[in-house]
């Protein structure tokens, strides 16, 4: 990003010296040096993004053509899953099938092990109607839906202010250290990587991280939130569902571990709100 900038402050102060016939060749020249400097940057790019764990949050997004994820290869929905697939049509008036595009990469995700190769946007652009541009703007806006190779544990930490406060990153930075990879890595495995997700709407009982089980595809998909942790509980939390432990699961169940919280009560005693509230209007309107 700093080359390109370089560059265009460059060709900027060319352009002031430069007798004013030669300027839109020049603009149209610096346009092609611009896609040259950026198809040769952005790889480098996102080894930084996932080398200094701070620089981004989710992976970029751009689709780079690999054995793996090409955009002429054939991608279906199983059988089982094209039940599914017109259950969710069945909840759209049939001249709106676009609005099916979020489930639909949802279950595309679950039924490609957590991640979404450009064919499977294509096929559910095909499928609801509409230009595959149209799919890739919502998965690239979306931060759940991965465009790059997740593990099958896909576990997000989340990022934002009360979390931070109340120490993600010292768990992100335990769970990454315990399984040896950088944010938005996948492990040698392929059975963990880790990610970062801003405020995933659990902020009272913070710190929280997320894990997206995409181990057994969309049949046993889930997505559970375990709040309150300290690193140490993150680590033992990940190495539980490395053995399938289920004993385990009783001593971490799904949502908060602070045995003296219920749900997203108040952890010990109530403060407040511990009488029978007052019937609506809420507050004394002839105090105002
Ligand atoms: S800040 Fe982490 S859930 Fe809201």
């Amino acid at each position: 990003m700093f080359a390109a900038r370089l560059a265009w402050g460059a060709l900027r102060s060319c352009n002031k010296v430069i007798d004013l016939d030669c300027r839109k060749q020049i603009k149209d020249q610096s346009l092609s040096f611009f896609i040259i400097i950026y198809s040769c940057v952005l790889p480098w790019i996102d080894q930084v993004g996932s080398a200094s764990s701070r620089a981004f949050s989710t992976t970029l997004n751009y689709h780079i053509e690999t054995k793996e994820n090409k955009s002429d290869s054939h991608w279906d929905f199983t059988p089982r899953n094209m039940e599914i697939v017109e259950k969710i049509f069945s909840n759209y008036p049939s001249n709106y099938k676009q609005s099916a595009v979020i489930p639909l990469l949802d279950l595309a995700q679950q039924q490609h092990g957590g991640w979404l190769p450009v064919s499977a946007m294509n096929e559910v652009a095909r499928m609801v109607g509409v230009a595959p541009i149209r799919v890739y703007e919502v998965a690239t806006f979306y931060s759940m839906f991965n465009l790059k190779k997740v593990g099958k544990y896909h576990i997000l930490v989340c990022g934002t202010t009360p979390c931070m406060i109340r120490g993600s990153r010292e768990v992100e930075a335990a769970l990454l250290d315990s399984l040896q990879v950088k944010r938005n890595e996948v492990t040698r495995s392929g059975t963990f990587s880790v990610g970062e997700m801003e405020c995933m709407g659990c902020c009272v009982n913070a710190p929280m991280i997320a894990i997206a089980d995409y181990s057994h595809g969309a049949e046993r998909y889930t997505y559970n939130y375990y709040e309150d942790v300290t690193p140490e509980m993150a680590v033992d939390i990940v190495e539980m569902h490395r053995r399938g432990d289920s004993t385990s699961r009783n001593l971490y169940p799904v949502g908060t571990q602070d045995p003296r919280r219920l749900r997203c009560g108040p952890s010990g005693k109530c403060t407040t709100l511990r009488g029978v509230p007052k019937a609506p209007p809420c507050r004394d309107l002839d105090a105002c």
